[in-house]
């Protein structure tokens, strides 16, 4: 069994690379053999390689940056799946893939099921959906796992940026009127482990359904909740911090190019259903997240 994972320095991708190992022969393809904004060469290294799964951790995730580089952000988070896709079609292969909260336009009251109507407000989130529809469209066999707000101890992310500002500053503004739920990348990764491990039975035994599912850890809230648990969890964890207040302020306060849905909360029982996993609460896994940072 090969298994081909990209984005292997991405916070979802670093980790999967470490759960999926009882799973079957990694086959790591970063950038240098396997840049998704070059698809001869992408192609190149998927028929050399040949996987019987491919878990495409990669993305371009830069939100606001995609507003003004539309193509590049289209050419890989819309065109290198669908070359994916096309391949798992070809080959019989599985195709593992990742979306975003960010194709909803979170004017919904409520949390989203995976058959809510998409209508993203940003680039970065139409490019995203269009991955979605290419790999639907290619009629392989896929699961595609909607995520939101990922965090890890590594790469660019809202917990260390918390972190490092809570050390410099002594007051903090954050967006009080986002909601959404926390996901701690090896939270996904393991996820995705179990859900493989199903669909590779489901696959051998010919009953797997292709779907999309979201992914999230269980429960809400918005920026300013979730910076105010970053600190009050990592002081009870040592760490000296500056920080003393930290204001609830409203999105339109804190203007950024990419738009961002209100309402960002996925409804998990169709995961939890499909794969036997009840998915914990964001607080639990920010706590052990946390414990793998240098708090001092
Ligand atoms: N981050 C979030 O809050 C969030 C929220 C919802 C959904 N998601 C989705 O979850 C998935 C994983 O996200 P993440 O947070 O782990 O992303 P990440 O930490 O930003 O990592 C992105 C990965 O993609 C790679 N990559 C970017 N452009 C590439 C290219 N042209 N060719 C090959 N590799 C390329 C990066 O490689 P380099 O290190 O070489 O740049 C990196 O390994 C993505 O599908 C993302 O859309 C993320």
């Amino acid at each position: 069994m090969k298994i081909l994972v990209t984005g292997n320095t991405g916070q979802v991708g670093w980790e999967l690379v470490r759960s999926l190992q009882p799973l079957g022969q990694i086959i790591v393809a970063g950038r240098e053999t396997a840049d998704l904004s070059n698809p001869a060469q992408l192609r190149d290294t998927i028929q050399t390689v040949k996987p019987d799964v491919i878990v495409n951790a990669a993305a371009y995730t830069a939100v606001d940056k995609a507003e003004s580089e539309p193509e590049t952000a289209n050419l890989i988070n819309a065109q290198a799946p669908e070359l994916l896709a096309d391949y798992a079609a070809k080959a019989k292969a599985l195709l593992i893939h990742y979306s975003t909260d960010y194709v909803f336009d979170g004017s919904k009251p409520g949390a989203y099921q995976e058959t809510d109507t998409t209508c993203p407000i940003n680039v970065y989130g139409h490019s995203k959906l269009a991955g979605e529809l290419a790999i639907q469209a290619a009629d392989c066999d896929y699961l595609i796992f909607r995520t939101s707000w990922v965090y890890a101890s590594r790469g660019q992310n809202f917990v260390k940026t918390i972190l490092r500002l809570a050390k410099e500053r002594e007051e903090l503004n954050i967006v009080a009127d986002q909601t959404g739920a926390p996901t701690w990348a090896r939270l996904i990764a393991g996820t995705t482990t179990c859900a493989l491990k199903q669909a590779l039975v489901e696959r051998a035994k010919g009953g797997f359904e292709p779907g999309i599912f979201h992914l999230t850890a269980s429960g809400e809230t918005t920026w300013h909740g979730f910076a105010q648990m970053i600190v009050e969890l990592a002081r009870e964890q040592g760490a000296s911090l500056l920080v003393g207040k930290i204001n609830p302020i409203p999105a339109s306060a804190y203007p950024v190019p990419a738009a961002r849905p209100q309402n960002s909360r996925l409804a998990l029982t169709k995961l939890e259903q499909r794969y036997a996993v009840r998915m914990p609460y964001w607080q639990d896994c920010l706590a052990l997240c946390l414990q793998e940072f240098s708090l001092n």
